[in-house]
């Protein structure tokens, strides 16, 4: 449906006061601190004369709060204008607050509100993007397939009024920013908590395809014919066992015109699209395989970011090259034992079927590579050894050492906290085939994750700056909600990619 506007973030407001009318129905939410073993505002003195503070304060003393981290109290105030106030707890007193901390409990806030369509808030006095991009992830919800139309995409909230004593136009570029950024990550969401009957390779495309053109990109589209004729023996091997067949679609922003042409770098990025993946003939256990939706979290990450990069004007020219296929067992379905040749020409002995992220992956790495980029950044749902080895919520970051670490830096600045990994030499020899040029899994449960990285170096032009985020256990929530993060896709790394396409901006 290209009609689809896809998802729309609420409308937010920069003001450095309360307005004294028509916020009758909003509720307002207000940071609280630790102090003497009680609540106590925080943050909010310019906006909140004493009486409401004094009236907040004694509120929480009768309800026995302590202002720790994460408490949520929701309270009658009846010296301001608004329907009630949200108290959000952020623990012990200090002088800074980090902004993932801000952007968490602004989640927690936003998590606990039903059916409101309308909030003010003074978190954004200690962080003005990180609060509203925590409101806004917070509010997330995928409604699509309920049949309770009533309830609104975004669980309610429609309006956001961020207090703030910030210079007009910096308050406004913030807000944006802070609005795109969300929006973005929503947008990575929403295609991961789409289910696979509904979202497969041609229709992933088509939607990749109507979101990027509003932006402004430029499209192409490979389908399985021109893959099999192009060489793509990787896409076309994965994707041959599904009635659905493959793609490859490529976003280009051409941000060097924006900026001097001549200093501009060239950022390629990469990301999985596997739409399900059963496994294949090698195929998974039942127990968990609908988690399994969420195999082309990479690919939603990386669209949705260069068409973040795109709105953000972004001076840099950034290439996605998203290769997206289901993983069926099938009377067509590649074998265990098959040999394929990915696009480039290095052969492979499918040892594997269930080791199909790094065949798709290769073929678009060779693909991404002959643009020359200056950079190159892949992320996939690609090991059940990330999860073994870092746990559902930290991304595991491996490629060329010092971009890498560039990589993990921006990534812990953001919140996404993702960890730099080595890829030791000697697990090449791993992937030694008797056949092929290469195998696509070791002999051994050691390393897997590494060993994934490892088979995707052999791709990688040489010169070429590279990292590899493994986000299998990230991608998807599915355990409880936390934060900004609901259950589903959590748009992992979304805002770690963007970041390093900033940076990449200003420092070359
Ligand atoms: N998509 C999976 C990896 C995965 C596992 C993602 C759990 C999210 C949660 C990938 O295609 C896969 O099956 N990997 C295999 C590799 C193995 C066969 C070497 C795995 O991790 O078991
Ligand atoms: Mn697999
Ligand atoms: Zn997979």
């Amino acid at each position: 449906m290209s009609s689809d506007p896809g998802y729309q973030a609420p409308t937010v407001t920069v003001s450095s006061s309360i307005p004294r009318r028509g916020v009758g129905e909003a509720v307002l939410i207000v940071p609280v601190v630790t102090r003497d073993d009680a609540a106590a505002v925080a943050a909010s003195a310019p906006f909140l004369d004493g009486d409401a503070v004094t009236e907040i304060e004694t509120a929480l003393k009768a309800l026995g709060a302590t202002g720790g981290e994460g408490q949520t109290h929701r309270l009658v105030v009846t010296s301001l204008p608004v329907a009630s106030v949200l108290t959000v707890g952020l623990g012990k007193d200090r002088d800074e607050w980090p902004a993932d901390t801000v952007r968490r409990l602004a989640g927690n806030a936003a998590r606990s509100l039903d059916k409101v369509a309308a909030v003010l808030t003074t978190l954004s006095a200690l962080d003005l993007e990180a609060a509203i991009e925590g409101l806004i992830l917070g509010s997330y919800r995928f409604t699509e397939f309920r049949s309770d139309k009533t309830a609104p995409k975004d669980g309610g909230l429609r309006a956001i009024t961020a207090l703030s004593q910030e210079p007009k136009a910096r308050a406004r570029d913030a807000a944006q920013r802070a609005t795109d950024i969300a929006t973005a990550v929503a947008t990575a969401r929403d295609f991961v908590n789409t289910p696979p009957s509904h979202l497969y390779p041609d229709e992933f495309a088509r939607r990749a395809k109507t979101l990027a053109e509003a932006a402004g990109l430029s499209v192409e589209i490979l389908d399985d014919k021109a893959l099999a004729k192009n060489g793509y023996g990787g896409i076309v091997g994965v994707g041959k066992g599904s009635s659905r067949p493959p793609r490859l679609v490529r976003l280009t922003h051409r941000g060097a015109k924006i900026g001097r042409k001549n200093r501009a770098k060239k950022v390629a990025l990469i990301g999985k699209g596997i739409t399900f993946d059963t496994g294949g003939i090698s195929i998974k256990p039942a127990a968990n395989m609908h988690h399994m939706t969420s195999d082309m979290g990479g690919a939603a990450a990386v669209i949705a970011t260069v068409v973040l990069a795109a709105k953000q004007k972004l001076p840099i020219d950034v290439v996605a090259t998203v290769p997206m296929a289901e993983n069926m067992p099938s009377a067509t379905a590649q074998r265990p034992g098959d040999v394929l040749t990915q696009y480039g020409g290095t052969t492979v002995e499918v040892l594997n079927t269930d080791a199909e992220g790094r065949l798709i992956l290769a073929d678009a790495i060779v693909r991404a590579c002959e643009d020359d980029p200056d950079y190159l950044i892949e992320t996939s749902t690609l090991t059940g050894a990330q999860i073994v080895a870092l746990g559902a919520r930290t991304p595991g970051i491996m490629g060329s050492d010092e971009f890498r670490d560039r990589v993990a830096a921006l990534s812990q600045q953001v919140g996404e906290n993702g960890w730099a990994m080595p890829l030791p030499e000697e697990l090449k020899d791993d992937l030694k085939s008797t056949v092929a040029d290469l195998a696509n899994v070791s002999g051994s449960r050691n390393a897997g994750m590494l060993v994934a990285g490892t088979y995707l170096r052999e791709f990688v032009a040489d010169g070429v700056a590279w990292a590899h985020i493994d986000i299998a256990g990230p991608a998807f929530n599915s355990a409880g909600p936390w934060g900004y993060t609901g259950k589903g896709g959590t748009g992992v790394p979304v805002r770690t990619m963007f970041a390093v396409l900033e940076d990449i901006s200003r420092a070359g």
